[in-house]
């Protein structure tokens, strides 16, 4: 059995059923991972429930409280380095992190986007994909960089796009295959599998 050597430190803004579909793969030993806290931006964040239900550490920091984002990311960099994480992971976190704060971890932050990246970077992927008239889309999972959704990708779902299709709709359908990309992708990097050549990720075989 793989040890849990990875500290995985999750970053929500919202609902967090991204964070949900990661407690729950760690339960059932998919993921060899410890959760060791859990941090949102916005007091109202429901992830914050999810992890207390879980008896994982969780707080918020809430950006409204500081003057300037760098104060902000400080007391994020300070209370993930003190829980000892070595992973962070973006889990429906809707700020976008300055460089400062992607140097504090090289190589060692994940993102899930709700779009097949590169395109339909941002804030408002679905909303994007319904108005360009893209017949599929999807999720990446990426490792983060100093740009926006620009970071060295790990894995894609992709998803059709069907007629009628909403906001509501599509979404729902993608985050299907966020709630299985994402516990892969974390795995993948627990088992030390995932070697970074630039813009690419190599999975290399699973080891006996
Ligand atoms: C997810 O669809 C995630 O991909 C997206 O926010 C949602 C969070 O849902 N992230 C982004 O758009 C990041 N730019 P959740 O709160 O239920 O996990």
């Amino acid at each position: 059995m793989t040890e849990a050597k990875e500290v995985l430190g999750v970053l929500c803004s919202g609902r967090g059923t991204d964070l949900q579909s990661i407690i729950d793969a760690i339960g059932r030993g998919e993921v060899h991972a410890k959760l060791a806290l859990v941090l949102t931006d916005k007091p109202d964040a429901y992830a914050l429930k999810r992890a207390e239900n879980a008896g994982i550490p969780a707080a918020c920091v809430n950006r409204k409280e500081y003057d300037d984002r760098e104060s902000f990311e400080r007391e994020l960099v300070r209370r993930l380095q003190a829980a000892g994480v070595t992973l962070v992971v973006l889990a429906g976190f809707m700020r976008i992190l300055t460089p400062y704060f992607v140097r504090q971890f090289p190589h060692r932050i994940m993102n899930i986007h709700p779009a097949l990246l590169p395109s339909f970077p941002g804030a408002h992927a679905h909303r994007d994909v319904l108005a360009y008239g893209v017949k599929v889309s999807g999720c990446t999972v990426h490792f983060v960089d100093e740009g926006t959704d620009s970071g060295p990708i790990i894995l894609q779902a992709a998803v059709p796009v069907l007629e009628g299709d909403t906001e509501e709709t599509l979404s729902a359908r993608v985050l299907e295959q966020e709630h299985k990309i994402y516990p892969q992708a974390i795995e993948l990097y627990c088992e030390h599998r995932l070697n970074i050549d630039g813009r690419h990720v190599h999975i290399l075989p699973k080891k006996d």
